[in-house]
């Protein structure tokens, strides 16, 4: 059965505080959403590639993506309303595979995709990379202060690409938009409605781009794992 490669690609990238989006710097010459579309490619040739763009975008090229089967979507308000506008654009039988990756983690190894792949489709709940915390987790109360430690057993951190059957990633979000939850993934809108997806472990390089040291630290994680 086919599988559906979903890229929210609509966000501004704010916090990098660039002049242009966040997926459009480049890293070795060549802009963020051709790495990770390539890593993608190279690891899931045949799939059906679904980018979720802003219609205001005007970086985009066409040339960036390798994949023959792809298609378009405008992206929504938050991430969840562009990966549900892919979802709805999208002809999937219920029991397909959708995966779902940020184009901000274009350090994304076929290692960790191919893994992903296999736990999303034995799980029923679906699957995701996630990575154990390492550091002590402090709860400040919006002042800043270290009010509290965390335990962090049993704590992990939400990577991507997340994986789950398509009747049951739709049913979630559609019930994460009806109730107005901002969902800041998919695993968290499949957990909403009771399933326990399986966190498969990824490497900790498989970083997502968000602020301005992120891109050296993007190429040294590049060139390391061409080492
Ligand atoms: O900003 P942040 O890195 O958390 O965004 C995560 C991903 O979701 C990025 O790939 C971004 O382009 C995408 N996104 C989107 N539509 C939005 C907001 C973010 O596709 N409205």
């Amino acid at each position: 059965s086919p599988l559906w490669l979903v890229v929210p690609a609509a966000g501004q990238g704010k916090r990098m505080g660039a002049d242009k989006p966040k997926q459009y710097l480049p890293l070795e010459g060549q802009p963020i959403l051709a790495h990770t579309l390539a890593r993608l490619h190279d690891a899931f040739p045949q799939a059906h590639l679904v980018l979720c763009l802003d219609p205001e975008d005007h970086w985009f090229r066409p040339d960036w993506v390798p994949f023959t089967h792809w298609q378009q979507v405008p992206g929504g308000i938050e991430r969840m309303d562009s990966v549900m506008n892919a979802l709805e654009a999208i002809a999937a039988n219920d029991s397909d595979l959708v995966m779902v990756h940020d184009v901000a983690r274009p350090c994304i190894t076929r290692a960790d995709l191919h893994a992903l792949y296999r736990a999303a489709q034995s799980h029923p709940s679906g699957a995701l990379l996630a990575m154990p915390v390492a550091d002590t987790m402090k709860r400040d109360q919006g002042d800043q202060l270290s009010h509290a430690t965390e335990p962090r057993d049993g704590l992990w951190h939400a990577l991507t690409p997340q994986g789950f059957r398509y009747a049951l990633l739709r049913r979630a979000l559609t019930k994460a938009q009806q109730q107005g939850t901002l969902v800041t993934d998919e695993a968290s809108a499949v957990e909403a409605l009771g399933e326990a997806p399986q966190l498969v472990s990824g490497r900790r390089d498989n970083m997502k781009v968000t602020h301005p040291d992120d891109l050296a630290l993007a190429t040294a994680i590049m060139a390391a794992q061409r080492s």
